[in-house]
C-alpha cells in the first residue's frame, strides 16, 4: 500500500519545471501603443538563458503564456521580456506596475545559433514584434563583434509608430560595425525612411550570401518571404534558422499542444534550421 502511494504521489507531483517562481518587476516600459517590455529581478543566483529561449509568464487568476527573452544574455541580474497586448493575458500584463509579481518558468526552447556562426557574416532578419526574440543574439554579437564577419539587421513595421527599441535602434545605426535597415509597410509623408515589406531590403544589404547565417523572426508568412528572398540570393539553406510560435501550455513537451506532426514547438524549438520546419508553416498544431 506504502508503495502504491508512493508510486501515485510521485506521478502527481508536477516536475520543478512546472512550478513558476515569482519575479519582482524593477522596470515597466512603454514601447508603442500595443508593446511594453518589463524587467524583473531574479530571486536567487541569477537567471541564465541563451538567445532565443523563452519563458512561461504567469498572471495568477487570468493564465499562462510563452513570452521569449529579450534582455541580454550577459547580464544574469536581470530578466528581460518585450510583450504585445493581444489578448486575456497580455492585456492583464500591461497593467503590471514596478513591485508587482510575475509567475516565470524557463528558460526554455532552443537558441539562435550564435556560437556556432562564429567567423561567419550574419544577417538578422526581424518582422515586428519578432525584434524582441532577436535582441538577446545582436547583444551577444555585438559583445562579440570581432569574431564575426559582416553583421546586418533588416527590420521592418507595419508603420513607423510600431518600431520597438527606438532608442536603441538609432544606437546601433551609429555603430560603424553593424548595418541597419529599417522599412515600413506603409507611412504619412513626414516619415522620410523606406517604405515597403522587410524583403525588400534584402538586395540592399551589404553581405557575402555564401558565408552568411541568417537569423529571422517575424509573423510566419514574412519569414516565408524572407527566407525565399535569402535563398535566391545565395544564402545556403542550412545557414537559414528561423523561430516558430504556436499555442503553448506545458512548455517542456508533455502536453502535445504544441506538437506539429513530430515535432515539439517548446522542446524542438522554437528556434529551428529553416529546412526542418518549411512543411508546417502557416499549418496549426495537430
Ligand atoms: C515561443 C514563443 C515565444 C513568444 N514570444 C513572444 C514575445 O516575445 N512577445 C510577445 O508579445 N508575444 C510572444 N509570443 C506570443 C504570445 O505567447 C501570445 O501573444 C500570447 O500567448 C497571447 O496570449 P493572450 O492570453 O494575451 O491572448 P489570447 O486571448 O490567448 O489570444 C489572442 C490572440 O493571440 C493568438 N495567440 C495566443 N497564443 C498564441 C501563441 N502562443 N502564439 C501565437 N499566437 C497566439 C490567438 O490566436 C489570438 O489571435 C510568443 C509565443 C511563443 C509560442
Ligand atoms: S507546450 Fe506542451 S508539448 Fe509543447
Amino acid at each position: 500500500m506504502t508503495a502504491i502511494l508512493e508510486k501515485s504521489t510521485k506521478e502527481i507531483i508536477p516536475s520543478q519545471e512546472m512550478i513558476p517562481e515569482y519575479f519582482r518587476i524593477t522596470k515597466t516600459q512603454k514601447d508603442t501603443h500595443d508593446t511594453f517590455t518589463i524587467e524583473l529581478e531574479p530571486p536567487k543566483n541569477g537567471f541564465n538563458f541563451t538567445p532565443g529561449q523563452f519563458n512561461m509568464l504567469y498572471m495568477f487568476g487570468v493564465g499562462e503564456v510563452p513570452i521569449s527573452i529579450s534582455g541580454d544574455p550577459s547580464d544574469r541580474n536581470k530578466l528581460t521580456h518585450t510583450i504585445r497586448a493581444v489578448g486575456s493575458v497580455t492585456r492583464t500584463m500591461q497593467k503590471l506596475k514596478k513591485g508587482d509579481f510575475v509567475g516565470i518558468r524557463g528558460p526554455f526552447g532552443t537558441h539562435w545559433p550564435a556560437e556556432e556562426s562564429i567567423g561567419n557574416d550574419i544577417v538578422i532578419v526581424a518582422g515586428g514584434i519578432g525584434l524582441a526574440p532577436l535582441r538577446p543574439s545582436i547583444y551577444h554579437i555585438l559583445s562579440n563583434r570581432e569574431k564575426y564577419g559582416k553583421v546586418v539587421l533588416l527590420y521592418g513595421t507595419r508603420t513607423p509608430n510600431d518600431i520597438l527599441y527606438r532608442k536603441e535602434l538609432e544606437q546601433w545605426r551609429a555603430r560603424f560595425d553593424l548595418e541597419v535597415l529599417i522599412t515600413v509597410d506603409r507611412a504619412a509623408s513626414d516619415w522620410k525612411g523606406n517604405v515597403g515589406v522587410v524583403t525588400t531590403l534584402i538586395p540592399r544589404s551589404h553581405f557575402d550570401p555564401f558565408n552568411t547565417v541568417a537569423m529571422v523572426c517575424g509573423p510566419e508568412i514574412m519569414m516565408r518571404f524572407s527566407v525565399q528572398d535569402l535563398l535566391k540570393c545565395g544564402v545556403a539553406v542550412n545557414n537559414i534558422y528561423v523561430s516558430m510560435e504556436r499555442n503553448m501550455k506545458c512548455g517542456i513537451g508533455f502536453c502535445g499542444h504544441c506538437q506539429c506532426g513530430s515535432t515539439f514547438i517548446c522542446k524542438d524549438g522554437p528556434v529551428y534550421p529553416y529546412n526542418n520546419v518549411k512543411d508546417i508553416f502557416i499549418k496549426r498544431e495537430i
